[in-house]
């Protein structure tokens, strides 16, 4: 079996064959994998069958991995793996369905002060219609905003938070069937992250901003900040920064937090069952 790599026509992107993923993969398996998420930024790796430990143990090939706050959607047996699901059981969703999870642009985790540097998401069960997920290219994104917006971000921080009740532009999903204030309650501190990253290991610069959870900018008043960041989240999204992925069971898809930024679709058609496992690797504190 020899692994191909074949790049998307997208702002972003590459299809990976002819792997078969493990805990035990070569090292330089693993070293072409790291290569190929720096150049291509969002991996689709096609016909894998992890279970949710192997699933843990090759994702701690990349780094050590992050377990969310709040204990809601947690794989029992193994709590690195969030589980999004829309299956309903008794009255409940089983998983993290988007209005947990995925529903506003947002690259994973940076309402910590050390943002996971990148995560992947295994389909265990595909839906027929909808359900795709969308990922953008912050490098592009970044390289696209005219001079004096660049001028304007480059040494500006903004603050990001995980407490939907605060960031108007997230807001509360009708869907949301859990105890907003029980699942919002939790204690996390907010983060301050620059507007502009540099990569840690590409040293290339990125928008380092999302609706989901940035919701000002240090030290600029809201009436200048807001409109800013208005502007920034329209910009971020425009068609030729994104790449969408539709789901075929068995896909892993790995990612780059650092310069993108993805988004649950949606619109996953009734009966469909959509149940992706998801892992994050614990990242560094982002520099500008
Ligand atoms: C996520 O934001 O990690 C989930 C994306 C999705 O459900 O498509």
């Amino acid at each position: 079996m020899s692994m191909t790599i074949s790049p998307y026509p997208n702002a972003l992107g590459a299809e990976i064959t002819g792997v078969r993923l493990s805990s035990s993969c070569d090292e330089d398996i693993i070293a072409a994998i790291k290569s190929a998420l720096h150049e291509h930024l969002v991996l689709v790796i096609r016909d894998q069958n992890l279970d949710p430990g192997e699933q843990v143990a090759f994702s701690e090939r990349f780094g050590e991995l992050v377990v969310r706050v709040s204990g809601e959607f947690l794989h029992p047996d193994y709590p690195p793996v969030l589980i999004l699901s829309n299956r309903i059981v008794d009255g409940k969703a089983e998983g993290a369905t988007d209005a947990y999870a995925g529903s506003h642009w947002h690259s994973d985790l940076t309402y910590a002060e050390k943002p996971s540097f990148g995560s992947m998401l295994h389909a265990i069960e595909v839906a027929e219609e909808g359900g795709d997920t969308a990922w953008a290219n912050m490098y592009a994104a970044y390289d696209a905003l005219p001079g004096d917006i660049k001028n304007r971000i480059d040494g500006l921080n903004a603050i990001h938070i995980r407490d939907r009740r605060r960031n108007p532009r997230a807001g509360i999903s009708e869907n949301f069937d859990r105890d907003v204030n029980e699942y919002y309650d939790i204690k996390v501190p907010d983060s301050v992250h620059p507007m502009v990253r540099r990569h840690p290991i590409t040293g290339l610069k990125s928008l380092y901003v999302s609706p989901r959870f940035t919701v000002a900018i240090e030290g600029v008043d809201d009436a200048e900040g807001q409109p800013l960041l208005d502007e920034l989240f329209e910009h971020q999204k425009k068609p030729e920064f994104i790449f969408q992925h539709k789901w075929r069971r068995g896909d892993l898809v790995f990612w780059d937090n650092s310069a993108t930024i993805h988004l649950a679709v949606g619109g996953i058609k009734p009966p469909g069952v959509r149940r992706l496992h998801r892992t994050s690797m614990a990242g560094e504190v982002p520099y500008g």
